[in-house]
């Protein structure tokens, strides 16, 4: 038994969304490597949880109809299953919305504060005078300052790559509520990161850090550290801050503290000592594995967060790089956006642990999941080789034997080399360089089989006489097998537990002066894994196709319908409804979804672009009379000006009807 004492931790995931591959890439690796640490006999914990606070979060509870907590509640079994499902295993799953993570959030920042590392001043900011909030920059959108393309985020252009300020965008508006943005004025509070210079420059230089981040690092601080903005204004999902009533925390503050929140809810539940992990002295490891994309903010604000409020920084960060599919990012379109269920649905998850495993290194580099080279990975290896071995040699076992293995072992050498390769594999597994792990244990899967062709029990099988040999080069076969199966446990730990009753043992732990089975029964042998089918894949991909198609027609039409906001009786009466006929209406080169009217409003006609082409044909409408709003602000559009909006109502698609008034009607009548 070691002293060592670990805490370990990965990414809390947003609990805005789905479990996809590629955060599994994260869950996987920081479960192997637990999972390596337990076999050990290391003390090691493994928490997690949901990060539950923000803006999209709310939005999208406010879409759904339900509360944030509904929605949080709701996600987080959803992300738990996920987990399990794939054999993920935390000591605990929490949730940043939960009382210990307040009372921890309230407590760093109180020290923070009091400390002299927390200023406050007045910012101004876009505002959504409808949706009445501020705006960030991707709720904004507008035409690029510089190449006019339209439809263009509040920070950059997609177009042309330009970077700006939102109060730069040209006809800019708030994606929640389609209104002009206004400026607005706010008091923001701010962690003073450059308090903490010196001791970042110190830190991420400290051996705590891949040295390929340590050097991003160094750029980074290189260029001066700015404070960061760590409250948001109402209305926010998350805390408020306990001396600035109407500001919330930002979720990127509460977001790691979250962590500690975990650990401190496992420790009130088991008895364990929370002081010994966190506290200023704790000899204890802490470690987190997260994404690279979020490097920023665990190895610069949160080490200086935890120093300034007087905890134990973390002892290593461990990046990892981004899961690409054949070759390219993540795509909803091309189907390999794909989510931990629709996998589940198909998939033994084994065989992504097993692929993720081969490919993972101590690095940040990408990683991609390629499809052939999974099947084609995993049937050679696990299936050809690994399990291979066990069938070979059982059935003889059983046929002949009653399933009683030898009473020697007559390979002694070849076993020991078994045995003794445990201490490399150890150290590849310790460093996270599971890919290379993964080959050491082939390696020796390989050497097993070319013992057994060497044998050729078949033959011996036949001959008279045998039988003691045939017994012996079955049970070493086995016993290598067993050896092969204790090394493969943190990636596989479904077939070890199967493998384990097969072989009729205790859970295995790490074979460090591991003695051969002798003398023992074995359980009749049941099929420990079949092949990859390669039709699974395609149906897996098929799936995440129609969740776009799916989400195209639900998602789309919510964008503008996030709870409307109660007027009062003189906003509704400064509308200027009136009956308008449609002379002309015509398509629009290069858009998608609009129509080109040409209306009659009474007085004059009018130039409206409306988003009605899923729906209409232009000639239907030709004639028509429809109910326009006749004093909307003209907006310029990529297309052209539009003077007016057609009311229509409709989810969306072919969904949508301009509402025609009955004959009785004329051009240019007033309603209300
Ligand atoms: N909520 C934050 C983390 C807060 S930690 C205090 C967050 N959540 S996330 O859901 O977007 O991502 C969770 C983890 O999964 C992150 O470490 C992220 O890097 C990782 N990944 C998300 N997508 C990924 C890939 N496509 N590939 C590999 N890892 C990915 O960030
Ligand atoms: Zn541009």
């Amino acid at each position: 038994m070691s002293n060592r004492k670990i805490l370990v931790t990965s990414a809390l995931p947003y609990a805005n969304g789905p479990i996809h591959l590629g955060h599994l890439v994260e869950y996987l690796q920081t479960d192997i490597w637990v999972r390596f640490q337990k076999q050990r006999g290391v003390s090691c914990y493994y928490v997690c949880a949901d990060d539950t606070h923000g803006t999209p979060i709310m939005l999208r509870a406010d879409s759904e109809g339900i509360t944030p907590e509904a929605l949080i509640a709701k996600v987080a079994v959803e992300h738990l299953a996920d987990f399990t499902e794939f054999g993920i295993e935390f000591d605990n799953y929490h949730s940043t919305h939960s009382p210990e993570n307040q009372t921890f959030s309230n407590l760093i920042y109180e020290r923070l504060r009091d400390g002299g590392h927390i200023n406050s001043r007045i910012i101004t900011q876009a505002y959504d005078p409808v949706k009445e909030m501020f705006l960030s920059d991707r709720f904004i959108k507008g035409e690029c300052p510089k190449c006019g393309a339209a439809d263009q985020y509040g920070d950059s252009c997609e177009a042309c790559g330009a970077t700006y300020s939102p109060t730069d965008l040209k006809n800019a508006v708030s994606v929640l509520s389609g209104a002009k943005p206004i400026t607005k004025d706010s008091v923001h509070y701010f962690f003073n990161l450059a308090n903490f210079n010196e001791m970042l420059q110190n830190w991420t230089t400290a051996g705590h850090l891949q040295p390929e981040v340590s050097n991003k690092l160094k750029e980074w601080l290189g260029q001066g550290l700015k404070e960061w903005d760590i409250s948001r204004d109402a209305p926010y999902f998350g805390f408020e801050i306990p001396d600035a009533p109407g500001k919330y925390f930002y979720v990127w503050l509460d977001a790691p503290i979250g962590y500690m929140a975990s650990f401190k809810n496992l420790c009130d539940k088991q008895g364990l000592d929370f002081e010994a992990y966190w506290g200023k002295d704790s000899d204890a490891e802490l470690y987190h594995f997260i994404g690279k994309d979020i490097i920023y903010f665990h190895a610069l604000f949160w080490p200086a967060m935890l120093a300034g409020a007087n905890f134990r920084t973390p002892s290593a960060i461990f990046a990892h790089g981004f899961l690409t599919v054949n070759g390219e990012k993540m795509s909803k379109s091309r189907g390999t956006f794909i989510k931990a269920r629709t996998y589940l649905e198909h998939l033994n998850p084994e065989y992504l642990r097993y692929y993720f495993a081969a490919k993972l290194s101590a690095g940040v580099d990408d990683i991609d999941l390629n499809f052939d080279d999974f099947a084609q990975r995993v049937n050679a290896d696990l299936v050809g080789k690994v399990v291979n071995i066990a069938s070979r040699c059982s059935g003889f076992i059983h046929k002949r034997f009653d399933g009683f293995l030898s009473d020697v072992c007559s390979e002694p050498e070849l076993f020991q080399q078994f045995v003794d390769a445990n201490a490399i594999i150890a150290e590849l597994y310790e460093t996270r360089e599971f890919g290379k792990a993964m080959r050491e244990i082939m390696a020796l899967a390989d050497k097993a089989n070319q013992y057994i062709d060497e044998q050729k029990p078949w033959l011996i099988a036949k001959a008279e006489g045998q039988d003691l040999e045939l017994q012996q080069v079955c049970s070493v076969g086995i016993n290598l097998f067993r050896l092969l199966v204790a090394y493969l446990k943190p990636v596989l730990p479904v077939l070890a537990t199967q493998s384990e009753q097969f072989l009729a043992i205790e859970s295995q732990a790490w074979p460090v002066a591991a003695m051969p089975l002798l003398k023992h029964t074995l359980n009749p042998f049941e099929p420990l894994m079949t092949r990859v089918e390669l039709d699974k894949i395609q149906a897996i991909v098929d799936a995440s196709k129609e969740n776009l198609q799916a989400t195209a027609t639900t998602v789309k039409p919510k964008q503008f319908d996030p709870i409307a906001p109660t007027i009062e009786f003189d906003d509704f009466a400064k509308l200027d409804l009136r009956i308008a006929q449609i002379l002309k209406a015509e398509h629009v080169e290069g858009a998608e979804k609009l129509l080109q009217l040409t209306v009659d409003i009474g007085d004059e006609t009018r130039n409206i672009f409306a988003g009605i082409k899923s729906a209409y044909a232009p000639e239907a409408l030709e004639g028509k009379l429809t109910l326009v709003i006749a004093n909307l602000a003209p907006r310029k559009m990529r297309f052209g000006v539009s003077e007016g909006m057609v009311l229509a109502a409709g989810p969306g698609g072919k969904d949508i009807w301009v509402l025609s008034p009955d004959a009785g009607a004329v051009a240019g009548m007033r309603v209300k």
